[in-house]
């Protein structure tokens, strides 16, 4: 039907017929003369109906946006000043010789200019949405990233397996969506939530090295970079030590940025997770941010002041200062009321803060609250452990030391994006060094900080039993610009180690026996030392876009609440479908017109 795609057609065809489709992007008439810009997949064609040809005139003038059309036409350079260098075509035209219509649309519920529409619209009309120019490009630059992954891996010898979306539970943190079954009433499969269990099984089963573009299922709170499911680079392989893993990721993820976005990431940094939660309050740092936590515990152990003396003598809490260069000028006191009331959320009860007007008249030139708190010696102190400079505020946390990293950690991001302090434009690192696992005071049990597969740095079973609290384990994280890209491990292959975790987390023997049987009795079937990674893909690609959200990378997403306003999954079903899955809704059942699409004769 066509010769060319629109984006396509420029001043090298200038003379020569051509036939294009596309949509109508927007018609004007002007003085006689009506001009469409014609939209493809490849980009926009401004045509021209000339009332010299009445009849094809006539047709154009019945045109409405998003209209099908076929148009054949001589392709001619623009009369000079009036080229349009902001499009592919810009210096050409296409004379319309002839017209068909091929479809009619309704008006359309939004302009695909309009980039403020709604979200829950966007997806209720995701066709129309997918043809904006963005969408387009975002869906092919996940495409690209794909198509790069696979070669990569290829070359290296990886071997895509695919595994099974109906299994049983997966151990990721989150809930599980699940699935009933029709011929074993009462049980349901579970949908993977990564396909942690089966990679691992790959490799007792001799694949050696396996990946797969894999979708994972978690039923969770979702935000921007949160999707109830999700596609992950899921690689695992045999023998390879954690820094040979990493050695195999690491180019793979440096390489996407310099092919397709000529970026250099460079070498990337490791920091432990002790160092990144002390300087940064956080497991994820944005490095782009220059501000950092400074630790001020013992300067302030023995003050007056309870709200700083009691958690610096708690050994569960923390003290830290955030130092904001030149913060006097640029944070006024309505800034800073708004930065006490953003922390609360993240539990702290205050922002102490400090402002320096003069270092060189000690505690006279310091403004603050708490200055008449705190002796000399720790003023001096906090200022030469913060560097100051007259003109800086510098803030404090005290509280647990979760609570601290929490609110002086969403701080430090948020006074670098509102006071513009990002250094760089892109910042990779592997955060390593994790702790196997944390404390939760709240169900008095440890919970894995990876998940319960991860291998300890030390494969003792007694030690890990001994102190739980102070082993490392074998797991990494990639992190990019703040967020969590990725992360894996080197995962425990011997059964008895596998045990004892499972013991430590309170798994005990029958419940690891239901749950994960299969797999401890791989585990003596000669499993190999192995290991891998996932890495988060709608999160790689939406920060390769440059988008706010991965929503925007991906076709058919879900909304802030998990549904789908396109087809208005989740819907109801049919009784006679829950009868069959012996299932009885405690929810008054929705009239309902849902009717399975294939009725099981059955
Ligand atoms: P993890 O749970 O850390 O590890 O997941 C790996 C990566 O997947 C991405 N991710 C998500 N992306 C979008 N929406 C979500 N709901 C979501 N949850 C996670 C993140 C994350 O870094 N089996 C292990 C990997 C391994 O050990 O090899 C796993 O799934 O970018
Ligand atoms: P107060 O003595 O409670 O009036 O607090 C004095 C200053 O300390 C105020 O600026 C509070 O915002 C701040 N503050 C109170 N509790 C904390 C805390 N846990 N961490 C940091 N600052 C706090």
């Amino acid at each position: 039907m066509r010769t060319h795609y629109c984006g396509q057609v420029g001043e090298t065809l200038a003379g020569q017929t051509v036939c294009v489709c596309g949509w109508v992007h927007r018609r004007r008439d002007h003085g006689g003369v009506i001009f469409i810009d014609l939209r493809d997949r490849e980009g926009l064609l401004q045509v021209v109906f000339d009332p010299e040809n009445p009849e094809v005139f006539a047709q154009a003038e019945r045109l409405r946006s998003e209209f099908v059309v076929r148009i054949e036409g001589r392709v001619r350079l623009r009369p000079p000043g009036t080229e349009n260098p902001a499009l592919s075509t810009g210096k050409v035209e296409l004379l319309a010789r002839s017209l068909s219509l091929i479809n009619r649309s309704e008006t359309p519920p939004f302009s695909l200019d309009d980039d403020t529409v709604g979200e829950e619209t966007r997806l209720k009309y995701r066709y129309l949405d997918l043809r904006r120019p963005p969408m387009q490009k975002n869906l092919r630059l996940r495409h690209d990233v794909i198509r790069r992954i696979r070669a990569y891996m290829d070359a290296q010898g990886f071997v895509e397996v695919e595994t099974p979306i109906l299994t049983r539970a997966t151990p990721e943190g989150a809930r599980d969506y699940l699935v009933p079954s029709r011929t074993h009433p009462g049980r349901f499969f579970a949908l993977p939530q990564s396909p942690q269990l089966f990679k691992q099984l790959l490799m007792v089963g001799g694949l050696d090295r396996y990946y797969q573009i894999a979708r994972c299922f978690r039923d969770e709170d979702l935000r921007a970079d949160r999707q109830p499911e999700f596609t992950q680079l899921d690689v695992e392989t045999s023998f390879l030590s954690m820094d040979e893993i990493m050695a195999l990721i690491e180019p793979l993820v440096v390489g996407l940025f310099r092919d397709v976005l000529d970026v250099d990431l460079g070498k990337l940094p490791r920091l432990s997770y002790a160092e990144a939660m002390r300087r940064y309050g956080s497991d994820k740092p944005d490095l782009r941010n220059p501000l950092e936590l400074v630790e001020i515990k013992d300067l302030v152990a023995d003050s007056e002041f309870k709200v700083f003396a009691g958690p610096a003598r708690d050994p569960g809490a923390r003290v830290a200062a955030l130092r904001v260069p030149g913060g006097r000028e640029r944070l006024s006191r309505g800034a800073i009321d708004g930065h006490t009331e953003f922390v609360k959320q993240f539990g702290a009860k205050g922002l102490a803060y400090l402002v320096v007007n003069d270092k060189s008249r000690g505690r006279e030139g310091l403004q603050s609250p708490i200055v008449k708190n705190l002796s000399d010696a720790a003023l001096a102190g906090i200022l030469e452990r913060t560097a100051a400079e007259n003109g800086d505020v510098i803030f404090f946390g005290a509280d647990k030391f979760k609570i601290v990293c929490d609110a002086l950690g969403a701080l430090r991001l948020r006074l670098g994006q509102d006071l513009g302090l990002l250094q760089s434009a892109w910042k990779a690192l592997w955060v390593v060094d994790w702790p196997m696992f944390e404390w939760d005071e709240q169900q008095r049990r440890w919970l894995a900080l990876h998940h319960p597969f991860t291998a300890p740095k030390v494969l003792d079973a007694k030690a890990l039993e001994n102190d739980p609290g102070s082993a490392l384990s074998q797991g990494y994280d990639l992190v990019l610009n703040g967020v969590e890209i990725g992360g894996g491990s080197v995962r425990i292959h011997q059964a008895e180690l596998q045990s004892t975790v499972f013991g430590l987390l309170g798994i005990g023997e029958d419940e690891a026996r239901e749950k994960f049987g299969f797999l401890l009795e791989a585990l003596r079937y000669g499993a190999p030392p192995h290991g891998g990674i996932a890495l988060g893909l709608d999160r790689l690609v939406m920060l390769m876009a440059g988008a706010g959200s991965i929503r925007e990378v991906i076709a058919f997403p879900k909304t802030q609440t998990a549904h789908d306003p396109l087809t208005g999954a989740p819907g109801t079903v049919d009784p006679q479908q829950l009868r069959e899955l012996s299932i009885r809704s405690t929810v008054a059942t929705p009239t309902s017109s849902a009717k399975p699409l294939h009725p099981d004769k059955a």
